[in-house]
């Protein structure tokens, strides 16, 4: 259906549809789709209205879905066609046709089609609730419009139209560039090359992102049960206290992730059972210790990072976070390097914007905080294009002020 629109329609100037039909309920089909899809029913001029009714008769509708009646002659369809295309406030037109015994469809198809090669600047589609038959002699010739069986077909081609109307209209800006701590990241990256390691730990994904200037939750690395201590004195309970480790990425599967820690006990209780499991399962190889962290409150983890695709390179992405990524599958993607109308239209593209607006009594989030946070990382993918994985999951939105914060990142680069 789109490639049908696109041959044969120019892109509209607005997104203000008439209809023109010869029977009621089609028309409100597609006027329910117009609705629908977001885009505006024309409202027609008060003389083009009167012209319409200088010659359909009494019983026709001449508002906007304009109802010929179905006994509609080839002239009416004519003239009503013409007539609504020379209104300005009209974009694009649809032309619905049911089978009336008087006329041959195919007849009503050309005449739309001559009035469409002398008005080539709007689109038309024909929505011809007819034969098949009619479909099958339509492609045995050369057609300058759209054909559809229904209605919703037809508005949805000139949906596609509209969105790439919006698409072009877009103001066009460049990526910006954040200061950034270069030097800090370099480092990171050449420290996990010179031990030919693909996988940064998650202290040190976490450490890249902070150097990025992406709000990190307050946290350190621990070596042992007195680091982890004293680091949660400094950062306050209750802590988060999680693993970090050169081979394993997912925490949570391997029981390496404790959030809520109350107090210096229960952190070292916390930290020998880690181990205790660790060793347990084989998985010493690659402990690092654990990563403290300040506990965020919050309902809200959102998700962002980049992925590369093997045909367009690196694309940005961002959408509801957590446990839930894979469930609900709210995620966006854009190609980076992202400029701020990027960044803008990814956060209002997913399901999630609701909550980050505030749904239900929450604080909002601060978007623009949101925003930066894909600028910045899209810088760093454009700095290493070494990066074939980079995630943050989940990004909290703090429950006393929306603020935007990472509590977790996975970095994952090609050595070759
Ligand atoms: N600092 C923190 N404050 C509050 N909650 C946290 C914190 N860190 C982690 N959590 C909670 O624990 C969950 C898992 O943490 P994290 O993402 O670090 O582990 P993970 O193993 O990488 O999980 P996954 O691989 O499934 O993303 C988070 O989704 C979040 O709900
Ligand atoms: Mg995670």
């Amino acid at each position: 259906n789109t490639a049908k629109v696109f041959s044969h329609c120019p892109i509209p100037k607005g997104d203000r549809v008439a209809i023109v039909t010869n029977s009621g309920g089609p028309g409100i089909m597609a006027t329910d789709t117009v609705v629908e899809c977001g885009m505006q029913m024309a409202e027609l001029s008060d003389a083009t209205k009167e012209k319409l009714r200088s010659f359909l008769p009494a019983a026709a509708s001449v508002k906007n879905p304009v109802d010929m009646i179905a006994s509609a002659p080839l002239d009416h369809y004519q003239q009503t066609l013409e007539t609504v295309l020379s209104d300005d406030g009209v974009d694009m037109v649809i032309v619905i046709y049911l089978p009336f015994l008087g006329l041959k469809d195919i007849d009503v198809a050309k005449a739309v089609m001559e009035i469409k090669a002398q008005h080539p600047n709007k689109p038309i589609v024909g929505v011809f609730m007819t034969k098949n038959e009619f479909f099958a002699k339509l492609s045995d010739m050369e057609v300058n419009v759209p054909f559809f069986m229904f209605a919703e077909e037809a508005v949805m081609g000139l949906d596609r139209l509209n969105q790439q109307r919006k698409w072009i209209e877009r103001p066009i800006t460049s990526p910006m560039r954040f200061d950034v701590d270069a030097e800090k990241a370099a480092k990171i990256f050449s420290d996990a090359a010179a031990e030919n390691r693909e996988q940064l730990t998650t202290g040190e994904s976490l450490q890249v992102l902070s150097a990025y200037g992406i709000r990190v939750c307050k946290d350190g690395e621990a070596k042992n049960a007195d680091e982890a201590v004293a680091l949660a004195e400094e950062i306050g309970y209750p802590v988060v206290m999680k693993l970090n480790s050169k081979k394993i990425s997912h925490k949570t599967d391997v029981g390496g992730v404790r959030v809520g820690i109350k107090d210096a006990e229960q952190l070292r209780a916390e930290y020998a059972d880690l181990v205790a499991k660790l060793e347990a399962k084989g998985l010493m190889e690659g402990f690092e210790g654990v990563i403290v962290q300040e506990m965020v409150k919050s309902d809200r983890e959102m998700v962002c990072g980049c992925a590369k695709d093997p045909q367009y390179g690196p694309m940005m992405m961002f959408g509801l976070g957590g446990v839930f990524v894979e469930v609900m599958k709210d995620v966006t993607f854009r190609l980076a390097p992202l400029t701020p109308e990027d960044a803008k239209d990814m956060i209002t593209s997913v399901k999630a914007y609701k909550l980050l607006q505030g749904a239900r009594g929450a604080i909002p989030a601060q978007i623009d905080k949101v925003e930066e946070t894909l600028m910045r990382l899209s810088q760093l993918v454009e700095d290493y294009p070494s990066i074939e994985e980079l995630d943050i999951n989940p990004l909290m939105i703090s429950d006393k002020n929306g603020e935007p914060i990472a509590v977790d990142g996975r970095i994952k680069v090609s050595l070759t």
